[in-house]
């Protein structure tokens, strides 16, 4: 994963702006982080473990001053025509969480300094030809094992060429940003994760990023790096190539739209705690859609020899939930798949397959594999996606934005109930029947508005109470609610760490019974459809055990030590009953200590495989 970050132009704060944004990009790790600033013929680098969020901006000065941590030389010769600095945030692959493995990384003699996001799938055997060469390695990256490369090429060609060189030897996903002590010049180079050119207000200025957020302060004028391009930016501007035809591109600059402060906390403590509160709103907006495109979306799933709802994560819960959705409301059989398992069915696909790729940030590295493949088979391709920017968005054939706004918690809440939304929506359009849908989103809309008070919260804070020194809990459902026991485990593993297991109720009395001992805590979610009995019945049989039961419904029934009530509309029970352990595990996560934006070990987008 991680975020990259560059900035090349006239301005002499460019290492605050490169450390400004990089905690914009935090949220694809934030493991350690690291910057360059180039500095005449050499670099100044400095490099944290933590979180860009616990850096003092006043060090700033320090960084640059006193030449800090690994750099040699003397900053006062700061007075270069351009300033040129380069930034990461890491979530770790290949090697702990060190200093060493912190980016950016460098050849020798810091000749080549670089920031890297992805993997290098060959890089051991480079390495080795490297180490035979008489190369030493000082971290256990992958990244390092491309500064020495594009070093060994130096002796012999430009820094261009140096670079292209190299770059044609790696394979894997990746994004790079690689500076030489000897040139004011960017190359920057994409296959697989996402590099966006940021055209600043003044002429000569660039800012190179994983993500729009990074830069969008100073500028709304973006140019986005496909697969196998480069950028190299200098004094004359920023030229593109094709890294496999080695032709020039041109590249259409577009002027993006974009609600800079909505990514703000506000008054709230945290942005989970804000996202879950926002889905008083973010539900209406995934309502109003373009009823050509749902309609024509129906048309072409009508069609399809095949239609695969792929995700990952909660995405992939999501697509789950959609199965039963189909099934229920239009009667249609759909393929449901985690965007990595994807591959192993490509000998079910067609050119008229199709594939649903559902997605909040749109760049998870597993579910644009997922579409390269169907688009190699010549299938079509419909994105879900909340980042109406993101790759996945662009090489679509059709894309339907879920309007959540951005979603910076690691934790999916609001994402995930508008692309559930989206799916009752396909759903009805398949049987002609929009409007309906539509009307039964705006009554659950306004009762998840009705739920969502402080009351409410109070009353799931009594239960976070009992339940917090648990190490052990378990979600069961039935039909609908299934796929979101599911969900709901994982909202509380990733910020309670608590080992929650979701199971489909049934399943239970054929292995996980036994894990039901005096106390158990067991969360069963109850919708008020013909699922309801049996669920109930499963709840009997848990307590029996001596489990502790916490019911999730509409209605209180005996069985339940523990009642939240929710809002009772049984074709939408998915994005209800999911809400109330959303807040659950916020709340735990509090109590617990954690915290609730940045969990341990997650980043926000996968962008590795
Ligand atoms: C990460 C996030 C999850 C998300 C999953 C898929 O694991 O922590 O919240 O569900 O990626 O991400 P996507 O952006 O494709 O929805």
């Amino acid at each position: 994963m991680c975020g990259i970050f560059a900035y090349f132009g006239p301005k002499d704060n460019a290492l605050e702006i490169v450390i400004k944004g990089l905690k914009k990009l935090e949220y694809r790790g934030y493991d350690s982080w690291g910057v360059a600033l180039k500095v005449a013929n050499d670099f100044v680098i400095h490099k944290e473990l933590g979180k860009i969020g616990d850096f003092s901006f006043a060090d700033i000065a320090k960084i640059t001053q006193s030449g800090a941590v690994q750099s040699k030389i003397n900053t006062s010769k700061f007075s270069d025509r351009f300033k040129i600095s380069i930034g990461h945030s890491r979530w770790a692959t290949h090697g702990g969480v060190t200093e060493y493995n912190a980016h950016p990384q460098w050849s020798h003699d810091q000749e080549i300094v670089l920031c890297h996001n992805g993997i290098f799938e060959n890089y051991l055997e480079i390495k080795k030809k490297l180490i035979d060469k008489g190369y030493t390695f000082r971290s256990e990256t992958d990244t390092e094992v491309l500064a020495h490369l594009i070093a060994d090429y130096l002796k012999n060609f430009d820094f261009e060429t140096a670079t292209k060189k190299a770059l044609a030897e790696m394979t894997g996903r990746y994004a790079v940003i690689v500076l030489f002590k000897n040139e004011d010049k960017i190359i920057a180079a994409r296959r697989g994760s996402p590099l966006i050119v940021g055209k600043g207000g003044v002429s000569n200025e660039y800012f190179i990023a994983s993500d729009i957020p990074a830069f969008v302060e100073y500028t709304n004028k973006v140019q986005y790096l496909d697969d196998n391009q480069m950028v190299i930016i200098d004094q004359f501007g920023a030229r593109f190539e094709d890294m496999i035809t080695k032709l020039p591109i041109e590249k259409r600059v577009v002027e993006i739209i974009w609600r800079y402060e909505e990514a703000d906390k506000g008054d709230f403590p945290h942005f989970m705690i804000k996202e879950i509160m926002e889905q008083k709103e973010t539900l209406y907006r995934a309502i109003n859609q373009n009823e050509n495109i749902l309609s024509q979306v129906a048309e072409a799933i009508k069609k399809a020899r095949g239609a695969f709802f792929v995700g990952c994560g909660t995405a992939g819960k999501v697509c789950m939930t959609a199965e039963y959705i189909f099934s229920k409301i239009a009667k249609r059989h759909i393929n449901v798949l985690f965007g990595s398992e994807f591959k192993f069915h490509e000998h079910f696909l067609t050119d008229q397959s199709l594939l649903l790729a559902i997605s909040q940030s749109g760049e998870t590295a597993d579910t644009l594999e997922a579409i390269e493949i169907i688009q190699k088979k010549g299938g079509k391709v419909v994105s879900i996606v909340n980042n109406e920017a993101s790759t996945m968005a662009r090489i679509s054939d059709m894309m339907i934005p879920i309007k959540a706004g951005p979603e910076k918690a690691v934790a999916s809440t609001k994402a995930t109930t508008s692309q559930i939304a989206i799916c009752i929506l396909l759903a009805y359009a398949l049987i002609n029947r929009l409007h309906d849908g539509k009307q039964i989103l705006i009554e659950t809309a306004s009762q998840i508005n009705d739920m969502l008070n402080p009351r409410y919260e109070e009353h799931i804070q009594q239960v976070a109470e009992f339940l917090k020194n648990f190490e052990s809990l378990y979600i069961i459902g039935r039909g609908l609610n299934y796929p979101m026991a599911l969900e709901g485990a994982i909202k509380l593993q990733e910020v309670t760490y608590i080992h929650a297991q979701g199971f489909a109720g049934g399943e239970l009395k054929h292995g996980p019974i036994a894990l039901i001992s005096k106390n158990t805590p067991c969360i069963v979610l109850v919708a008020n459809d013909e699922s309801k009995n049996e669920i109930l019945s499963n709840a009997i049989e848990v307590k029996a055990r001596g489990g502790y039961i916490i019911g999730i419904s509409p209605e209180n029934a005996e069985v339940f030590d523990y009642w939240i009530k929710v809002p009772d509309n049984s074709n939408t029970s998915p994005i209800i009953n999911i809400i109330p352990i959303q807040i659950l595990a916020y709340q735990l996560a509090l109590l617990r200590q954690n915290n609730p934006d940045m969990p341990r070990n997650l980043a926000k987008s996968v962008t590795v495989k």
